[in-house]
């Protein structure tokens, strides 16, 4: 059977691209630290569990691919429970959908270049990390309540350096830890439902049309709404059938209210379909080159 990925060399690092969409997965140069930025900063998640006032924490995501923002948003989550072992919330639930999911082979080739990204990526991101350590203290501060609202202004690109704090969401002295769950994953690779502690994750194997349905059963069971979505269906001019305007108001709909979702892309026709679901729409500056980005809330 043909490999998913196709290793792409061509820029220096090892980035997997599709075999079918043509498209990468994410780009090497940076990965860990564009997936803090996009997804979990994007959603402001770790101020949002602070000041979460439910025992569960939904984050749903479009396009599981490698499972690296699972991964990133597994470790997130560690990281605050261990600031806040009796914090009310208590579990987080992930779902996801991969119409062509990788191999067992393909996730540990992806996961053997954690260790280089890290060790690639981390020491700016440690300077950082370092520059603004009562960043994390004041990040850490015993719970107050925190709304977790966007910015409802239009934000420059220029108006905010892209630069994820490295220790809001590990604790510096946890290098391995990423690859720690990369291998539980890996390991468990092919389950319908993956319980990890306090962390359960459902991967629905279809295609994207297929998601809402498949979430609103499993949410209908809890009487929970998605809190938090990662939209990252590859390039929406390569792949429009992750970007529909049908699938984002059925997001809309499956969302709890406050919730938010952030995607890497900024493209026009994404915006409106977003809009157009019902959702409060923002510009943030993307990562690194990349000139924007969309966030927003169900206000
Ligand atoms: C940019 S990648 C996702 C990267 C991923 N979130 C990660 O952490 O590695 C986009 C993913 O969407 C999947 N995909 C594309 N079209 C799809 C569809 N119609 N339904 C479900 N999944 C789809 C691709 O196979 C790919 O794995």
């Amino acid at each position: 059977m043909d490999s998913t990925i196709v290793w792409d060399e061509s820029a220096g690092d090892k980035t997997p691209r599709s075999r079918y969409f043509d498209d990468v997965y994410f780009n090497s140069d940076g990965a860990i630290a564009e997936t803090i930025y996009v997804f979990i900063e994007g959603n402001q998640l770790l101020k949002r569990f602070i000041a979460h006032p439910r025992d569960t924490f939904v984050v749903a995501e479009t396009g599981f691919g490698s499972g690296l923002n699972f991964l990133l948003l597994w470790q997130t989550f560690r990281h605050f429970k261990r600031h806040y072992p009796q914090h009310k919330l208590q579990k987080l639930q992930f779902y996801s959908v991969e119409k062509y999911p990788l191999s067992t082979q393909e996730m540990g080739e992806i996961y053997a270049q954690l260790h280089h990204w890290q060790v690639t990526h981390q020491p700016r991101l440690l300077q950082a990390a370092r520059d603004q350590s009562t960043m994390l203290q004041s990040i850490m501060s015993p719970p107050t309540v925190i709304q977790p609202t966007l910015s409802q202004q239009a934000i420059t690109p220029q108006s905010i350096t892209p630069q994820p704090i490295l220790s809001d969401y590990v604790d510096v002295d946890d290098d391995d830890e990423l690859m720690l769950l990369a291998n539980q994953l890996q390991q468990h690779w092919g389950a319908a439902c993956y319980q990890f502690d306090n962390v359960e994750a459902k991967i629905l194997v279809a295609d994207v049309v297929d998601f809402p349905a498949f979430l609103a059963e499993n949410l209908a069971q809890s009487g929970l709404g998605v809190d938090a979505w990662f939209f990252d269906g590859f390039s929406p001019q390569k792949n429009p059938a992750m970007w529909s305007a049908e699938l984002f108001a059925n997001c809309y709909h499956l969302t709890q209210p406050q919730g938010t979702f952030a995607t890497f892309t900024a493209a026009g026709f994404v915006r409106r379909n977003l809009q157009h679901a019902g959702f409060c729409v923002n510009k943030r500056k993307g990562y690194g080159v990349k000139r924007e980005m969309l966030v927003g809330i169900k206000a």
